[in-house]
């Protein structure tokens, strides 16, 4: 059986890890400056984690959501305290699409209402609500085609103001994330945020900040829609929640009502799954993460606005794009290649930054070496 070819994917075979070095079978040394697709939080491999996972499976690795799981309280409570969301509500899952999907059906549920606001570049995932609010035609199937979606341009404060004129009271919820990631790393501007919000109060729909890549303590504050001094309705997270173990999640705030069977899931929340989560929280809390992807990040974006090439650098802590004049759309692979960096690309030629947050310095300086060193060749 032939693998089924979605991918397409750089002919690099990685045996071993550990922190922001990853090794291939040649035994090559790279710096990931990625962690592919901003899951790796903490660092490849780390120790605590490593502990905490083999414990539990030592113990019990998986049962369903039929029986106590004491270890989702302690996931949700460390969750509420890191958050500052201690009033908030945890549904666990497996992935960014599914905490969306289940985002957007609660708020349906709650509102009574089907339609929901998404933006022009935005990506949700690709399960059927999910890809309906991406912006992304390639990737729509033809079921998951629905009028119920609007698309809005981002960070368009009119043209929200008059949707919500016009059809406000049908609007379950708003969906944005709060820096675009697949998008090309855009910042969600703060007085758009605020008008989200009280556009929802005031029509009675949900505000969804997707957080699954620019959440859980990469901008240098938990979610990364707390800089505008907003309070989301349901927050989404993924991706750096378990450092690579497949767990998502979303957070609830106390007005919504739960009831038996409203939402569900086979896999989310078993042991296994919550202890990698609660191990990726204890190390964040110990070793400060969020202030070191404060610092290192800034760090990073002051200096990589000093090269003339760069067009722009857009994001906050460790999300950071450098856009880049289309002729040098080799820059990207020639790191990979020439200087042995992971980074990650956005279209049509935006270099992503999403290391774990605990990369250092060094490794600040190791990049900005390096891509001097391909802008002048
Ligand atoms: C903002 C955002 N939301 C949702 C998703 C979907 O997450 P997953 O691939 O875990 O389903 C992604 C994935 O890239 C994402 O960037």
């Amino acid at each position: 059986m032939e693998l089924f070819n979605v991918y397409p994917v750089t002919p690099i075979n990685i045996v071993k890890a550990q922190g922001s070095t990853v090794w291939d079978e040649q035994g090559n040394e790279y710096l990931d400056l990625y962690g592919g697709h901003a899951v790796i939080s903490i660092g490849h491999t780390h120790p605590h984690y490593i502990k905490r996972i083999t414990e539990q499976l030592h113990n019990i690795g998986f049962y369903s959501n039929s029986v106590l799981i004491p270890i989702q309280q302690q996931l949700a409570k460390q969750l509420g305290e890191v958050s500052g969301k201690e009033d908030y509500f945890l549904f666990l899952c497996n992935s960014g699409a599914e905490a969306n999907e289940n985002a957007l059906k609660l708020a349906s549920f709650h509102t009574g209402r089907k339609k929901i606001i998404a933006f022009t570049k935005a990506f949700h995932g690709r399960t059927s609500l999910a890809v309906a609010a991406t912006d992304n035609p390639a990737i729509v199937a033809p079921v998951n085609e629905t009028e119920n979606v609007v698309f809005l341009p981002f960070n368009d404060e009119e043209v929200l103001t008059q949707a919500f004129k016009d059809f406000g009271d049908e609007v379950a919820a708003v969906i944005i994330e709060g820096i675009q990631g697949v998008g090309g790393i855009r910042e969600a501007s703060v007085p758009f945020l605020k008008l989200i919000r009280s556009l929802c109060d005031q029509y009675g729909s949900v505000f969804i900040a997707d957080s699954v890549q620019c959440g859980y303590g990469r901008t240098g504050s938990f979610y990364s829609h707390d800089y505008a001094g907003v309070q989301a309705d349901i927050y989404s997270m993924a991706k750096g929640m378990g450092n690579g173990f497949p767990i998502g999640g979303i957070s609830i705030a106390p007005k919504f009502k739960a009831s038996f069977g409203l939402l569900g899931t086979t896999f989310g929340g078993n042991h296994l799954a919550c202890a990698a989560a609660v191990a990726v929280l204890d190390v964040m809390a110990q070793d400060n993460l969020m202030a070191n992807a404060q610092e290192v990040g800034s760090y990073l974006i002051e200096e990589l606005k000093k090269f003339d090439e760069v067009l722009e650098v857009r994001g906050r802590g460790l999300m950071i794009g450098i856009e880049l004049p289309t002729e040098m759309g080799h820059v990207k692979k020639d790191l990979l290649l020439k200087n042995r960096i992971f980074t990650g690309e956005a279209k049509p030629n935006v270099i992503r930054l999403l290391p774990a947050l605990n990369i250092t310095k060094a490794n600040a300086d190791q990049f900005l070496t390096a891509f001097a060193e391909r802008l002048k060749a």
